[in-house]
This record gives structure tokens, C-alpha cells and sequence, in this order.
């Protein structure tokens, strides 16, 4: 099992400087083009000074965070055009608009999954319509199975690879112009730089914030024992249902991600136990009192238009 405890800054140091020979800001266009366009241009006409500079997508059990928003503009993803709606208890479907510690954000609160039968043009449109705002970070956060048993439940920890067992990508052929800017290079997909400020701020606000290789499945099922054993071996430290398209989608624009996981249940293949979504949901409860003041001071510290110092 790799050290989940590396720091951000080492990797830092071993990623080259320079960019990558194959381009990894794409000319991807949607396959209905229309759609999330559309989308992007009912927010602008509505909100016409609005730039939010921080997209955050929350993930299960995690829509709390979005109470910490002042003056908000909240709107139900069923009044977006296009907007699929989730139909996980803990993902409410509402775009919200507004604050976060000086900085403006557009939060996606609840994401809808591959597994409710959405396709994945369809479950992305809300992440991409906040790409297209114009951000110039995006947070993604989620909740996942503990794999590596450094980890517990309750623990905060920074995607910053991942195993996508998915088997699909956004980067389909049909919409690239060219089979050579179909090749994309992945090393980059997690901010390095964001990461090493993350754990920066997590040490000030008094805990570690680990890296974790998160291997994305389809679900909706969690993993049986034997298949929580093959993901450890294959190098997972965390296992989930989501996040992945989303990063490729950010790093295909060329937006930087930081991605932060709620731990909530660690799996023990050799003791039989059942995950049961309550205990997902009251696990990520207990974790906001570290994510939400992460997610804020990254916010003050970096976007408040008062204090700029990244
Ligand atoms: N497996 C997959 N997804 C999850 C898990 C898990 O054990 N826990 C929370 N999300």
C-alpha cells in the first residue's frame, strides 16, 4: 500500500515545469452543444454582474456547506434548462449563487451519478455550465470508502490520483476536431499547486490533510470484500461513485481542481461489515467541522477580494 501520507510539496517538486507535448486545454465541445450553453447564457442574463471566481460541487451528505453562503441566490436545477435532478437523499439539486468568505461562488449542491441512469453528457451539464461561468477554481467533494487502513471515518483527505474504473471518458471522439487532440495526458488532472496550498491551510486550521488515490465505480452498490481487497491492491486508497468524469471534464478546459473526500466508511475485508447509506450520511456530517472551514479559508485566503495573496 502506497504512503498516503506524501506532501503535496514533493510532488510538486517531481512534475515538470513546463506544459505537457500533447495539450491538455482541449477544444472539447459538448455533444449537444446547445445544451449547456444554453444553460450558461440563463445564468449570465439573470445575473449579469455575477463572475464567480470559485465553482465547489458537494457531494453526499456535504450540502450543508452551502448554508455557509451569504447573500445567495439559490436555484433548483429543475428551473436550469437542461439541468438533470439528483435522486440520492443527500444531493438536493440547487445551484446557489453568492459569497464565501468575500469571494464570489457558484456552489453546485448535489451531483447527479452515472448509476441513477443518467448519461454522462447529462449528469455533467451542471459542472460544465460552471466551468463555462468562467471559474478560475473548482472544488470538487465527495464522500468515499476508506481502502488504505491508515485512514478512519470522519477523515478529510486530497484526491490527487485516481483509478478510473468507470470505463468511460468525456474525451469521446465525437467531440474533438482532431484523433491527435484525443490524447490527453492525465498526470496533471490535480492541481498540484492548489494541493500543496490545501494542505497548507489544513495544517493551520490544526489537522493533516492526506493524499488519496480514489478509484471511481458506477455503484450504486458498495464494494463486497474481495472487491475492496483487488481495489487496494490495485493501488486505491479510497473508493467512490463519482468525481472522476468531473476532473477529466475541468483539467479538459483547463480549469485546476482540487478534490477533497470524506471518508466514511473504512473497509476491513478479513471482518464482514455492511455500509448502510445513513452511516454514510452521519459520517460526512461529522466531517463538514474540517471541510467547511477548509473550503472557506482557501476562499478568504486566495479569492476574498480583500485579500489577495496567491
Ligand atoms: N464504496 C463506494 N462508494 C462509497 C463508499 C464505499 O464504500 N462509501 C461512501 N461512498
Amino acid at each position: 500500500m502506497r504512503n498516503a501520507t506524501h506532501n503535496a510539496a514533493e510532488l510538486l517538486k517531481r512534475q515538470p515545469r513546463e506544459p505537457p507535448t500533447i495539450s491538455h486545454r482541449l477544444p472539447v465541445r459538448p455533444a449537444s452543444a446547445s445544451e449547456p450553453c444554453a444553460a450558461t447564457q440563463w445564468i449570465q442574463n439573470r445575473h449579469r454582474s455575477f463572475r464567480p471566481r470559485i465553482g465547489i460541487v458537494l457531494g453526499s451528505g456535504l450540502g450543508d456547506l452551502a448554508q455557509a453562503i451569504e447573500q445567495p441566490t439559490r436555484i433548483a436545477y429543475r428551473e436550469i434548462p437542461g439541468f438533470p435532478e439528483p435522486k440520492v437523499p443527500g444531493h438536493s439539486g440547487q445551484l446557489v449563487l453568492g459569497l464565501l468568505e468575500g469571494a464570489q461562488v457558484a456552489v453546485l449542491q448535489g451531483r447527479c451519478h452515472l448509476y441513477e441512469g443518467w448519461s454522462l453528457e447529462e449528469s455533467l451539464r451542471p459542472l460544465r455550465t460552471v466551468l463555462e461561468l468562467g471559474i478560475e477554481l473548482l472544488i470538487l467533494s465527495n464522500a468515499s470508502g476508506g481502502i488504505n487502513p491508515r485512514f478512519h471515518s470522519g477523515q478529510v483527505v486530497a484526491i490527487d490520483s485516481h483509478i478510473n474504473w468507470l470505463f468511460q471518458s468525456t474525451n469521446s471522439p465525437n467531440r474533438h476536431d482532431s484523433s491527435a487532440s484525443i490524447l490527453m495526458r492525465h498526470g496533471r488532472t490535480y492541481d498540484a499547486r492548489w494541493l500543496a496550498k490545501a494542505q497548507e491551510t489544513a495544517e493551520e486550521l490544526g489537522f493533516a490533510l492526506p493524499c488519496a488515490t480514489y478509484l471511481a465505480t458506477l455503484g450504486p452498490n458498495y464494494e463486497t470484500r474481495a472487491e475492496y481487497r483487488a481495489f487496494g491492491r490495485l493501488g486505491a486508497d479510497i473508493v467512490g461513485m463519482s468525481t472522476v468524469p468531473e476532473s477529466i471534464l475541468a483539467m479538459q478546459l483547463g480549469t485546476p481542481v482540487l478534490a477533497f473526500s470524506v471518508v466514511t466508511n473504512v473497509a476491513n475485508p478479513d471482518i464482514p461489515t455492511a455500509t448502510e447509506h445513513n452511516d454514510v450520511l452521519a459520517w460526512s456530517s461529522l466531517a463538514r467541522s474540517r471541510l467547511e472551514p477548509l473550503v472557506s479559508r482557501i476562499a478568504s485566503k486566495y479569492f476574498s477580494t480583500t485579500n489577495r495573496n496567491h
